[in-house]
């Protein structure tokens, strides 16, 4: 028989689209699946004001191939010369459904980023009064800090300096790959979620360089050991509502990955829901991928569960796509490593 898993139409809680060319050709591979998604700002230059996050949103709208429907949940890039009053407004509208924040020089794009947290206080104080989620990259950008302890290190130094400064900020961990941010997460009350990518479930930190260094593996924050993505795992799995599906999918073309300074991020939107059934099968919680990728996210920020669903079939293992392509360049897609036999039914 046939196995066969229905699921309410999943949204990406953290996603790179990008513009021009290369939003074009990423678009249509996370809206064959999702209804919805937490678009990143980090453009050259940033997404900053209430305009710019309009004017992105209707670049994304008019790259939509006719026929699939999306909705892009915009953000904006916090920076010290961040306005509050137009945070507000662009919330106030609808527009806007969180604000990230980058400390400077943590990514991709991240230059205008926080430095010092004083200057963002009175925007901070804002989001708290009005109910909008702050977007965290939680790495602290220290270099005497290595770099594989910049998440725990920043949930001490900054992350809960800053919530215990703003009572009632909700706040979003985006993108956690330790078991310390796990622990953090679980250990606070409804205020504060965490996003879990697909691939941070699949690789550890020896998946990009045992046996010959993996660009396409290398994103930030950088996989850590296994029993960090042991503890990714589980909490993925369990079913906890503070934990939800944030892809990070961050395509860059392939001749700026396979590079002497190659760009940080992994390319799942083609087939991440496939390899989330494939984990969560294997951990015995394929009841509760619903959860981790169509409602814990939905309720965190609040909106209705989408009312649209999705399919996925076992099957024979499934080809995907080595690479998409774009007017930028080959895309590289994910690699899980694995064959994988969860296809998403068209
Ligand atoms: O791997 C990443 N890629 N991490 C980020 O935080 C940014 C992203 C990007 O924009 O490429
Ligand atoms: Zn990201």
């Amino acid at each position: 028989m046939t196995q066969t898993l229905t699921l309410r139409r999943p949204d990406d809680m953290h996603l790179h689209l990008r513009d021009g060319a290369m939003l074009a050709a990423v678009l249509p591979e996370t809206a064959r699946h999702f209804a919805r998604a937490i678009i990143m700002p980090n453009l050259v230059p940033p997404v900053v004001t209430g305009a710019q996050a309009a004017a992105y949103r209707d670049r994304i709208l008019a790259a939509l191939p006719d026929g699939m429907s999306f909705e892009p949940l915009m953000t904006l890039y916090l920076t010290e010369a961040t306005d509050p009053a137009d945070v507000a407004a662009a919330h106030a509208s609808g527009l806007v459904k969180a604000v990230k924040l980058y400390p400077a020089g943590a990514t991709t794009n991240s230059q205008s980023g926080v430095r010092d947290f004083d200057k963002v206080r009175g925007v901070l104080e804002k989001m708290a009064e009005i109910g909008l989620p702050l977007c965290v990259h939680g790495e602290v950008t220290d270099p005497s800090v290595d770099i594989f302890d910049r998440e725990a290190v920043f949930i001490d130094r900054v992350l809960d300096p800053v919530r215990r400064a703003t009572p009632g900020l909700r706040v979003v961990m985006e993108h956690i790959t330790t078991k310390d941010g796990v622990d953090y997460a679980r250990a606070q009350g409804t205020d504060l979620g965490a996003t879990i990518t697909t691939h941070h479930l699949i690789i550890n930190r020896s998946h990009i360089l045992a046996g010959g260094i993996k660009p396409h593996y290398y994103c930030l924050p950088v996989a850590k050991r296994e029993l960090h993505r042991l503890a990714l795992r589980e909490a993925a799995t369990s079913g906890e509502a503070r934990f939800f599906l944030g892809t990070d999918s961050a395509p860059h073309p392939d001749h700026l990955k396979e590079h002497a300074c190659g760009c940080a991020g992994c390319f799942t939107a083609t087939n991440t829901m496939s390899l989330l059934a494939h984990v969560f099968e294997e951990e015995g919680a394929l009841q509760r991928l619903e959860v981790f990728a169509s409602l814990n996210g939905a309720a965190f920020y609040q909106l209705p569960p989408n009312e649209g669903t999705l399919t996925l079939v076992k099957g024979d293992a499934v080809d995907f796509p080595a690479k998409i392509e774009s007017g930028a360049g080959p895309v590289t897609v994910f690699d899980p490593g694995f064959p994988v036999h969860w296809k998403v039914q068209d």
